[in-house]
């Protein structure tokens, strides 16, 4: 990626909880190529984080191509959830895992990024949470349905709302979606369909809303299946990975690493020209219009 100059630049990585997930592997990515790193993570996973961090237990996820380990110059505990602190109910604010965290909601952590760093140039939204997400769509209730999009949708309307005003022009964003979001895959319930489907819509929104106001790009990734935490807990991430295999043109399993890639393709000059676009990053599967491994095929191969 060092031919993707991002020296100079500053980057805001709103999702990195592990050295598992996509959020990951995109700020290494930024960081390969040049880029100064600002991790936002949620609140309640903040001290796992930073304690893993620092006792070395992603020393080798984090090591760069020249023997360096990846840095970042700040860490903000974030929850997507909440704009502003009148939206913190009490109990959150009494939850342990909130109490000792302050100015986590969206507009206090972009006041703050504004105030230590002045301006930003990337921005990246590698956060979802469903909390019905097992659960069939039929069976998802009001309150679940509305927090899958509230937490993995309107999350990023609300970061490219906060942090907008503060990002130089020529600036980038990109998000996180799944293919769930245009044709049904069991199992991807609780209203995360809906969610990755709104997703991609305000992607189109915000990238004529955000180019006009900022002169800022957006764009998402639709990512094949990865074995982060987040997708560990949906459940059926191994025969989803297994099915990607089986039957997308590249057989080969899907690398955290070149959704990174893409991503850092997406947010450098090299893509100044590309905004609103939906870029599947997922070995080909989304071209499929039939699973070849289906046994209803084995009569005919
Ligand atoms: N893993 C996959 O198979 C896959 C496929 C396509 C798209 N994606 C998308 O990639 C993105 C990153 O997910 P991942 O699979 O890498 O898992 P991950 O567990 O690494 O990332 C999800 C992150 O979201 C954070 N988070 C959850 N609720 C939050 C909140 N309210 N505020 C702030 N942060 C919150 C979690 O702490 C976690 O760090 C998500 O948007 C996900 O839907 C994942």
């Amino acid at each position: 990626m060092s031919h993707q100059n991002l020296k100079g630049k500053i980057a805001f990585i709103a999702g990195v909880g592990d050295d598992q997930g996509y959020g990951f592997a995109i700020a290494k990515a930024l960081a390969e190529a040049g880029a100064t790193i600002l991790i936002g993570t949620w609140t309640p996973m903040v001290k796992i984080f930073t304690q893993s961090w620092e006792m070395g237990k992603f020393d080798e996820s984090r090591k760069l191509s020249n023997n360096s380990l990846m840095q970042y110059a700040k860490l903000y505990a974030l929850d997507a959830m909440f704009d502003t602190p009148e939206d913190v109910p009490q109990d959150i604010k009494e939850n342990k895992r909130y109490q000792e965290a302050s100015c986590y909601t969206i507009s206090e952590v972009a006041a703050q990024v504004a105030k230590d760093f002045g301006k930003i140039d990337i921005l990246v939204h590698s956060l979802a949470n469903g909390p019905e997400v097992k659960k069939a769509l039929l069976d998802t209730s009001r309150k679940g349905y509305l927090a899958a999009i509230s937490s993995s949708a309107y999350s990023f309307v609300s970061l490219l709302a906060h942090f907008g005003p503060f990002m130089n022009k020529g600036g980038s964003t990109v998000s996180l979606t799944y293919m769930a979001s245009e044709k049904a895959v069991p199992g991807y319930g609780g209203g995360m369909s809906s969610a990755k489907a709104a997703l991609e819509s305000d992607t189109r929104m915000l990238a004529w809303e955000a180019g006009r106001k900022w002169e800022i790009r957006v764009n998402t990734i639709s990512a094949g299946p990865l074995r982060s935490r987040a997708a560990k807990a949906i459940g059926t991430i191994d025969s989803m990975i297994e099915y990607s295999k089986a039957n997308a043109p590249l057989t080969k399993e899907l690398m955290a690493e070149e959704v990174g890639s893409a991503a850092a393709f997406l947010l450098s000059s090299m893509a100044s020209a590309i905004t609103g676009v939906t870029l599947y990053v997922d070995n080909g599967m989304h071209a499929m219009g039939m699973a070849i491994d289906s046994p209803a095929l084995k009569p005919q191969v």
